[in-house]
C-alpha cells in the first residue's frame, strides 16, 4: 500500500504556475532566493534583522554538534517582538486577533489591547511568584486568553508548556510533572458542538498528589460549575482586574527557553521539545511572511489548536511578530452547520487559510455545496500542514475553496523543527499537487539510504536535515541524551526527521510518512507505545501492539491487537471498554478505530513483536517475510479472523 501510494505521487505530473497577478504583488518575487539561501549563515544573519534586539548578537551560530546556539550573545523578548514594537506606528489600533466563539460571540483585540492584557496577566503571574525560568502549564480552549497567557509567560521569561485541551487528566499530569510547572492556567470548560466540555475538572484530577503547582488560574468561559480549591485556585477575571498595565519585557538571552511542547515519540513517554527565543522567532517570522506571502491588509486564519506546534508558530508567534491580523475560532467546523468555516471566511473576508489535509478530506466528504453557497472571493492563498496531502484532496481544495486562483502552500515541518522547512514560496514556485516542493531558503535537506548515502533523484529514502537551522529544537527537556539519540545518532552527523520521502527529477520532495513507531492520526502524532501502555494498563489486558492503518479521512487510524489475560471471559462491551480506557489515559485523539482480540501476537524467536506483519494484516495486504516468526499459526489465525471480528 505504501509503495503504491508513493509511486502514484511521483507520477503526478500536473504543474500549477502562480497566477501572474499574484506573482507581481508577491512579497518574494526574486527567483534566485534559493541560491541566496545557499550561504545559510549569511541568509539567517540577514533574517535576524527583522526582529527587535535589546542587544545585538555577537555570532550567528555556534555549532557544537548536536547542540546549537543561534544569535549568540543577543538579547530580545518574544512578546516585545509580537506586541510592543507594533505600538509605535499605524499598527497600534490594528486588530491583532479577531475571535469568534462557537456560539457566535465575538471579540476583537487590537495590538494595543493585547499588549495591555498581556502585561496585566504577566503581572498576575509575577504576583504568584513566577520568575524567569519557571514553567507554566496552559490547558485551555481556543480563546484569546490562551494566547494572552502564552505571551504573558514569554514577557517575563517563564517557559510555557501548552497541553492540548483534548488530552486527558492523566496525560496532563505527566506533562505538568515532567515540566515541574509552578502554575496552571485553565478555564472552567469549553464549547464543542454546542455542548460544554469540562477542563478545570481535569486539572483537579491531574493535580492530585502533584506538589509542584502552587496556583491554578481559571478563565470563566462556559459558566459551568467548578470546584475552586481555596489557597490554590483563583479566577482570571478577578485577579486581572486590578493588575497594573505596566510590565517591562524581560531581556532574554537568545538561547533562553521560550517554551516546551510535548510530542509523541517511539517510547511511551512523550518528549518535551525545547524551543529557545532567538532562533525560533527568526525562523517563524521569516517563514510566516514568505510562505504565506503576508501583506499588511491580510486576514490570516490558521485553524490549528494552540495545543500543537502549528498553533504556537503560525497562530501566535510568527503572525504576531509580523503584525498580522489573525482570525481565531473556538469550535467545530460543522457547528451549527457544515458550512461554518465558509461562513467565517465570508463574514470576516479571510484572505489566507491554513488548515490540514484531514479537514480538507472531511469537507470533500460533506460535498462542495457547502463552500459553494458562500462567498469565498476574499481568499488569495491556501495552506496545508500536518500530513501528506493526497493529490485528490489538493485538487478539491484548489478548485472549490481556492476558486482555481489561490496558490496552495503545502508546508512540511515538525514540532521539533519549530518552523516550516519545506514549502513553496508562492509567488515563484510552480506547484505539483501532493508535493511540498522544495526546502525553504537557508534549509538544507537530503534524502539518504540506510547507509547515509544520498539517493538518486526519482528514488526514496530517509528524510534528513543536514545543517542546523534557527528554530530547531535545542534539546529534549531534561534529557540531552534522548535528544542526541533520537535525532542525531541514527545517521551520522545529520538530523533524522523520522520521515520517509522521495524526490523527483525536478528535485521536488514527496513526503510519504513516518518510518518510526509514530502514527499520524488527523495530523496529530500518536506514539504506538503510548497507546499500548494505555491498553496494558487495563486490568484484563496481557499484551498489546498497535499499528497505523490507512484511513480515508484521518490519513491514519490506530489499529490495536490485544491479547487478554488467561481465563478472561469476553463480554459484549469489552472492546468499547478498552477504547474508553485509552481515551481516559491519553485522550480521544488516541482512541483506536479497531481493536482485534487474539490469543497470541506474532513474535520473532527472540520474542520481539513483528509489527510489520501486524501492519500488513491491518492494511489487508499480502504478508511480507514471515520466516523469522516463532509460531506461524498465530498469523494464520489473525488473517482468518480479522474480518469476522471487525
Ligand atoms: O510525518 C510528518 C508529518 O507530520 C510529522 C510532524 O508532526 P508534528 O510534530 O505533530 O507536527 C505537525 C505540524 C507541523 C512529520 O514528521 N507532516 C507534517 N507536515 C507534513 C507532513 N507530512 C507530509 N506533508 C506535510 N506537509
Amino acid at each position: 500500500m505504501k509503495e503504491k501510494q508513493h509511486d502514484g505521487l511521483i507520477e503526478e505530473k500536473r504543474l500549477f504556475f502562480p497566477p501572474s497577478e499574484f506573482s507581481l504583488k508577491a512579497v518574494i518575487k526574486n527567483h534566485d532566493i534559493h541560491e541566496l539561501g545557499q550561504n545559510e549563515i549569511k541568509f539567517w544573519e540577514e533574517q535576524g534583522k527583522r526582529l527587535h534586539w535589546f542587544k545585538p548578537w555577537d555570532k550567528v551560530l555556534e555549532w557544537n554538534h548536536p547542540f546549537a546556539k543561534w544569535y549568540v550573545g543577543g538579547k530580545l523578548n518574544a512578546a516585545y517582538n509580537c506586541l510592543d514594537r507594533h505600538l509605535e506606528g499605524a499598527r497600534r489600533n490594528k486588530a491583532a486577533f479577531v475571535f469568534e466563539g462557537e456560539l457566535g460571540d465575538r471579540r476583537v483585540l487590537t495590538y494595543q489591547d493585547l499588549h495591555r492584557e498581556v502585561s496585566q496577566f504577566a503581572n498576575v503571574l509575577k504576583s504568584y511568584g513566577v520568575q524567569k525560568g519557571d514553567r507554566v502549564t496552559i490547558y485551555m480552549p481556543m480563546i484569546p486568553e490562551a494566547v494572552i497567557a502564552m505571551l504573558a509567560c514569554a514577557r517575563i521569561g517563564a517557559p510555557h508548556c501548552v497541553v492540548f485541551g483534548g488530552f486527558s487528566a492523566e496525560a496532563l499530569r505527566d506533562r505538568v510533572q515532567d515540566a515541574q510547572a509552578k502554575v496552571v492556567v485553565t478555564s472552567d470548560g469549553s464549547f464543542r458542538r454546542g455542548k460544554t466540555i469540562p477542563l478545570k475538572d481535569g486539572v483537579d484530577q491531574a493535580l492530585q498528589n502533584v506538589t509542584c503547582v502552587k496556583k491554578v488560574i481559571v478563565v470563566q468561559r462556559t459558566g459551568q460549575h467548578v470546584e475552586m480549591q481555596e489557597d490554590r485556585d483563583v479566577w482570571y477575571h478577578e485577579v486581572i482586574k486590578n493588575a497594573s498595565i505596566i510590565c517591562p519585557a524581560e531581556p532574554m538571552d537568545a538561547n533562553d527557553m521560550l517554551f516546551i511542547l510535548y510530542t509523541s515519540g517511539t517510547t511511551g513517554k512523550p518528549k518535551g521539545v525545547v524551543h529557545t527565543v532567538g532562533g525560533y522567532m527568526v525562523g517563524v517570522s521569516t517563514t510566516h511572511e514568505w510562505v504565506f506571502d503576508l501583506k499588511e491588509e491580510d486576514v490570516y486564519w490558521c485553524t490549528a489548536d494552540i495545543g500543537w506546534i502549528t498553533g504556537h508558530s503560525y497562530l501566535v508567534y510568527g503572525p504576531l511578530a509580523n503584525g498580522a491580523t489573525v482570525f481565531m475560532y473556538e469550535g467545530a467546523p460543522d457547528y451549527p452547520e457544515k458550512d461554518r468555516y465558509w461562513e467565517i471566511i465570508e463574514n470576516y473576508r479571510v484572505s489566507i487559510l491554513y488548515t490540514a489535509p484531514t479537514a480538507i478530506r472531511t469537507f470533500m466528504k460533506w460535498g462542495e455545496s457547502y463552500p459553494s453557497g458562500r462567498d469565498l472571493s476574499s481568499l488569495r492563498l491556501l495552506g496545508s500542514v500536518g500530513e501528506p496531502i493526497n493529490p485528490e484532496a489538493w485538487m478539491w481544495y484548489y478548485k472549490y475553496i481556492g476558486g482555481e486562483r489561490c496558490p496552495i502552500v503545502d508546508t512540511w515541518w515538525q514540532t521539533e523543527t519549530g518552523m516550516i522547512m519545506m514549502a513553496p514560496v508562492p509567488g515563484i514556485t510552480p506547484l505539483k499537487p501532493g508535493s511540498c516542493t522544495r526546502p525553504f531558503p537557508g534549509i538544507c535537506i537530503d534524502i539518504i539510504d540506510h547507509e547515509g548515502n544520498i539517493v538518486p533523484k526519482g528514488e526514496g529514502g530517509y528524510l534528513v536535515v543536514r545543517k542546523p537551522w534557527p528554530a530547531m529544537l535545542k534539546t529534549v527537556y531534561g534529557d540531552d541524551k534522548r535528544y542526541e539519540d533520537t535525532y542525531w545518532n541514527q545517521f551520522k552527523g545529520v538530523y533524522f526527521t523520522g520521515d520517509e520521502a522521495k524526490w523527483d527529477e525536478d528535485s521536488y520532495f514527496w513526503v510519504i510518512g513516518r518510518v518510526d513507531d509514530v502514527i499520524n492520526v488527523s495530523g496529530h502524532r500518536i506514539g504506538t507505545a503510548e497507546v499500548e501502555s494505555a491498553l496494558v494498563d487495563h486490568s484484563l489486558v496481557a499484551e498489546a501492539a498497535c499499528v497505523g492503518r490507512t484511513h480515508e479521512v484521518k490519513g491514519q487510524a490506530v489499529f490495536a491487537f490485544v491479547s487478554l489475560k488467561e481465563g478472561v471471559v469476553i463480554g459484549d462491551k469489552l472492546i468499547d471498554e478498552l477504547k474508553a480506557h485509552v481515551v481516559l489515559k491519553i485522550g480521544s485523539i488516541a482512541r483506536p478505530d479497531d481493536i482485534f482480540l487474539t490469543a497470541e501476537l506474532p513474535k520473532t524467536r527472540s520474542g520481539k513483536i513483528m509489527r510489520r506483519l501486524l501492519k500488513d494484516i491491518a492494511e489487508g495486504r499480502a504478508m511480507g517475510d514471515t520466516s523469522t516468526l516463532s509460531d506461524a499459526s498465530v498469523i494464520n489465525f489473525l488473517q482468518k479472523n480479522i474480518h469476522t471480528q471487525k
